[in-house]
């Protein structure tokens, strides 16, 4: 594929987590390198405690790498403030959290609203209109209106899966996307990101424990003792 671009580097990436004690120091990720090309779809595999949300969160902007570089198109991330880093997480990438973290109060469309709050992202006409369409495509059309409280799991995370698309966001990093849903209502989130990606090129990062997820992938990426294999 001579014509790709590289759209997220990672390069001799390290993460330490500070301990209490400076003994007691946790190294996670030992020197990672990794890029994903516009548009690729990847997977990414490992033992529990190997450290893939915590790459996932770097990939994301979400958390910042102790040393290496992340570079996400042709910006550092290393070298841009929080607000700045902010920003480009609101307009460029979209995040499904391991736990979904929706707002309790507000109603599922009013979550997958949220971030178009922000203001970073420029106009995209009808917001609403955009967001309830996202959210009948992943089979909550008759849910809009119900709190996070009075929703299955399963319902949740489709929630947080519009969520994650509503600023058309060029990657969307997934931890864990159907973890708890059974095989028909995974097929369907899987389905709607696949479709993204082949419609408009979203790029899709995975952190997944389902073989069958993973093999509808581009790529395999294997994470063990914070290194890839
Ligand atoms: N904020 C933190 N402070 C200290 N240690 C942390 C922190 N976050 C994660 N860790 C440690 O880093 C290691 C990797 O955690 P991470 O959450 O990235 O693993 P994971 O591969 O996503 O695991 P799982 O499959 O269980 O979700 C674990 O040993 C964890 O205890
Ligand atoms: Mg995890």
């Amino acid at each position: 594929m001579p014509d790709t671009k590289v759209l997220l580097e990672l390069e001799n990436v390290t993460k330490t987590y500070a301990g209490p004690t400076p003994d007691e120091d946790v190294q996670v990720l030992r020197g990672v390198s990794l890029g994903v090309a516009e548009g690729e779809t990847l997977a990414v595999v490992g033992p529990s405690g190997s450290g893939k949300s915590t790459l996932l969160n770097l990939m994301g902007a979400l958390d910042r790498a102790t040393t290496g570089s992340v570079r996400l198109g042709n910006l550092d991330l290393g070298t841009l403030s929080d607000a700045e880093l902010a920003a480009v997480r609101n307009q460029t990438i979209g995040f499904i959290f391991q736990l979904h973290h929706l707002l309790p109060q507000c109603t599922a469309l009013e979550n997958v609203l949220v971030p178009t709050l922000a203001g970073h992202a420029p106009g995209q006409g009808d917001t609403v209109g955009h967001a309830r369409d996202l959210l009948a495509r992943v089979g909550l059309e008759h849910r809009m209106n119900h709190l996070p409280g009075q929703l299955s799991g399963g319902e949740r995370l489709r929630v947080a899966v519009a969520r994650s698309l509503v600023n058309r966001p060029q990657i969307v990093l997934a931890d864990e996307p159907t973890g708890s849903l059974d095989r028909e209502a995974t097929e369907r989130v899987v389905e709607l990101l696949l479709s993204l990606n082949e419609e408009d090129g979203v790029a899709l990062v995975f952190v997944t424990h389902a073989k069958d997820v993973a093999s509808r992938l581009n790529r395999v990426c294997r994470l063990e003792d914070g290194e890839l294999r």
